[in-house]
């Protein structure tokens, strides 16, 4: 059984020109014994109006802006059966009990001034402790005493650790809201998670010079392409952010190679050249499968680690415009003849400018290959928020010692840089091994996919 309680307003001590400032609460919102309902404001003060039952709001009888009066009807609440304690927490009350189907005829109830009227600049007493004790700044008492904020907003401030002294009101006569107070608090988390990326940039660093080159000859300015625009920022902060290391090894790819080679006639049969790239990817699958963890990644958290259930693999492509990492999706579920015609179709549309978006999302681990212009070793950085990348160099041959002589073998520099944060060193050269050792048995690399 419930029963239908009016809210009226209570004996005001004789202001007058009250008017309806802000409704707390909407219909059919399940509200606590003593919640407030809505804020007053008079000339001299504003004050909440508490619920004087536990249980749910029925209607609303005045709107905000209207004048109110002591014993002006506000609201109507369909009080729960069992009277609320008032150290009943407000999540219990969160599954109101089931309403009588006809409710019992409306009780009027007038609420004790004493609680009612709290002057504007009355203050909770016992603050809880900020909830962001870090990013939000402690409370200037004296400001805070001083803001037009109603009593609730006062408590939900303090709650929040806000100084209401920082806030700017957006009701009437600048009163600061809840809602002020809440966006102020989304404001400051914002610009704490900007700060916090300028800062990872930024914070005390020494600043390199810059310099008026002019001065020293004659000089041409070019802006940055807009793919340097947005890659620049983008490679910076996994610099900055993820500590790399460098693993280098190399591989013998001299069978590899040499059947690449004899593999072209029928390769060109299918449309497509094979490059050494198209071999790397491969290796590259099918070592991931022993090692997840290079196509994994943290979470937000940075607790977690997000293992993939599928493999698409990224490749640096040099574009006039810039450097672009198309994607290969499902790279682990196609053999090196599939790799190496999505590889040409996918650097023919970066180069023409023609990459959609999704070209070049979800990648899980990058190669980086400069095998096709030359130098020896180099340090890649790691595609964020992926956690590994390989920078494949020119091969060239070398000698190699067999036991009873040396014997030229075509050796395949690898650069493979890490998240140390996620890969320890052990791990970076086992995973190099593994990669050489694979890219050396060129059988198992044209092994049927399964
Ligand atoms: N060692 C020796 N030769 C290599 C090689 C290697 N590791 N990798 C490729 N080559 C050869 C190829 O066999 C080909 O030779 P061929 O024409 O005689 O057969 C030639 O170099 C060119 O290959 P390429 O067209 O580059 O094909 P690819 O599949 O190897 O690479 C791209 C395709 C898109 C990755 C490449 O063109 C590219 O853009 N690389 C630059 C990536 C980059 O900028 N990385 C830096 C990021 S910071």
């Amino acid at each position: 059984m419930s029963h239908v309680v009016e809210v009226r307003i209570p004996d005001l001590g004789g202001a007058s020109g009250v008017k309806v400032i802000e409704w707390l609460v909407a219909v059919g919102d399940t509200v606590a014994l003593e919640q407030p309902l809505l804020t007053l404001e008079s000339e001299k003060a504003t004050l909440d109006v508490p619920s004087p039952v536990a249980g749910k709001v029925l209607t609303l009888h005045v709107a905000t802006g209207a004048n109110a009066g002591e014993g002006t009807l506000v609201a109507t609440v369909a009080a729960a059966d069992v009277p609320a304690s008032p150290l009943v927490e407000a999540s219990s009350l969160a599954v109101p009990r089931p309403l009588s189907a006809a409710p019992s005829p409306a009780t009027p109830v007038s609420l004790p001034a004493s609680v009612a009227s709290l002057p504007a600049a009355e203050s909770v007493s016992v603050p809880a402790p900020p909830l962001l004790p870090t990013t939000l700044p402690s409370i200037n008492e004296v400001s805070f005493s001083k803001a037009h904020a109603s009593p609730s907003v006062r408590r939900f401030a303090r709650e929040l650790g806000v100084d209401l002294g920082q806030v700017r009101g957006s009701g009437v006569k600048a009163r600061i809201t809840h809602e002020d107070v809440k966006g102020w608090v989304k404001q400051r988390l914002s610009g704490a998670a900007d700060r916090g990326a300028t800062a990872a940039a930024s914070a005390n660093w020494p600043r390199v010079p810059t310099a008026d080159f002019a001065i020293f000859g004659p000089v041409s300015v070019q802006p940055l392409t807009r793919i340097q625009r947005i890659s620049g920022p983008r490679l910076h902060a996994s610099w900055v952010n993820l500590p790399h290391v460098t693993q280098f090894d190399q591989a013998d790819i001299t069978a590899l190679e040499a059947t690449r080679h004899q593999l072209q006639d029928a390769a060109a049969k299918r449309g497509v050249k094979l490059t050494p790239l198209a071999f790397v990817i491969r290796a590259c699958a099918r070592v991931i499968a022993q090692y997840p963890k290079f196509a994994s990644s943290l979470d937000s958290t940075g607790e977690n680690l997000v293992y993939k259930q599928y493999l698409h693999i990224g490749f640096a492509a040099d574009t006039p415009g810039g450097l672009v990492v198309p994607v290969i999706r499902d790279a682990d579920r196609k053999d090196v003849y599939a790799l190496a015609g999505e590889l040409a179709e996918l650097s023919a549309k970066a180069r023409a400018g023609k990459l959609k978006v999704t070209d070049m999302q979800g990648g899980c681990f990058t190669i980086s290959s400069l095998g096709g212009i030359g130098g020896t070793l180099f340090t890649p950085i790691i595609n964020a928020p992926e956690v590994a990348i390989l920078g494949v160099s020119k091969s060239a041959h070398q000698p190699h010692w067999d036991g009873a002589q040396f014997v030229p073998r075509l050796m395949l520099p690898l650069s493979l840089s890490y998240d140390h944060r996620v890969i320890d060193g052990a791990e970076g050269a086992r995973f190099t091994t593994a990669l050489a050792a694979q890219l050396a048995d060129v059988a198992g690399l044209l092994e049927a996919l399964p």
